[in-house]
C-alpha cells in the first residue's frame, strides 16, 4: 500500500492512537520544539491531523504546513481553526517539495522521517528548502545506540512496519547528517530513542 493511502486509512485513528503517547509526555516536547522556533516563515512537514497547531507561536511568523495525507489534512484544518491558528495546509510528498530553495527560515517535524518511504531524500528536501541561516528541529524516534536493545528493535520493527507503517529503527540522527544538515544540539528525551535535534544546513 502506498503512503498517501496508508495515512488517509490512518486519518480517524491516529489521535486515539496517539493519545497514550501525548498523556506519556509528548505534549510537553511539541510545547518545547515551538517554544524554540525560529520567526519568520516555517514550515511543518507531516502536519498529520495537526496537533502541534496548538503550539504554533503567533507573533511575527507565517505557517505552511505539507502532508502527503489529504485525510490527515483535512483534521488538521479543523484543528487549526480550533486553535485559532492561520496555517496554510498543503497536500505534498516531502521528498520532492514544490517550493523555491531557500524559502523558509525554519522546518519543523514530529515523529515524521519514521514513515517516509525515503527519509534521506525527504531529508535533504528540507534542507534545500530551507534558507542557508535557517534552522530544522525534529522530534523523531529512533534506533536506539545499545547492541541488544538494538536488534530488539530491529526484530519488531518487521511488524512495526508492516502492520502500522512505522519504522522503529531507522537511525534518523544519522539520516539528519547524511542529507547535509550540522546537529548544533541533540537532547534525549525517552532514553536515546526519542530525541529532540536542531540542525542547520551544512
Ligand atoms: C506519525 S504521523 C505524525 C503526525 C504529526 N507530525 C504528529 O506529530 O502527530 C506521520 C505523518 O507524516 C505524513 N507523511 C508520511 N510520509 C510522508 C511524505 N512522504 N510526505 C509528507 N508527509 C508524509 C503522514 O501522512 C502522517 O500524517
Amino acid at each position: 500500500m502506498n503512503a498517501k493511502k496508508k495515512w488517509n486509512r490512518m486519518a480517524r485513528f491516529y489521535d486515539i492512537w496517539s493519545a497514550p503517547m501525548e498523556m506519556m509526555g509528548a505534549k510537553k516536547w511539541r510545547l518545547m520544539l515551538f517554544s524554540e522556533i525560529p520567526e519568520g516563515n516555517i514550515l511543518e512537514i507531516g502536519v498529520g491531523t495537526g496537533i502541534n497547531t496548538e503550539y504554533y507561536p503567533n507573533e511575527n511568523r507565517e505557517y505552511t504546513a505539507i502532508d502527503i495525507s489529504p485525510k490527515m489534512l483535512e483534521k488538521a484544518k479543523a484543528r487549526a481553526e480550533k486553535n485559532d491558528k492561520t496555517v496554510d495546509l498543503i497536500e505534498m510528498n516531502v521528498e520532492s517539495m514544490q517550493f523555491p530553495s531557500k524559502s523558509f527560515d525554519a522546518v519543523a517535524a514530529t515523529c515524521v522521517f519514521c514513515s517516509v518511504p525515503d527519509p534521506v531524500q525527504g531529508l535533504r528536501e528540507a534542507r534545500r528548502v530551507l534558507k542557508k541561516d535557517g534552522m530544522a528541529l525534529f522530534i523523531e524516534h529512533m534506533r536506539p545506540g545499545g547492541r541488544v536493545l538494538g536488534k530488539i528493535f530491529d526484530i519488531m520493527n518487521h511488524a512495526t512496519s508492516r502492520l502500522i507503517g512505522f519504522n522503529i529503527n531507522r537511525r534518523t540522527a544519522e539520516n539528519i547528517r547524511k542529507a547535509g544538515f550540522e546537529i548544533i544540539e541533540e537532547r534525549y528525551l525517552f532514553r536515546d530513542i526519542f530525541r529532540f535535534i536542531k540542525a542547520k544546513p551544512v
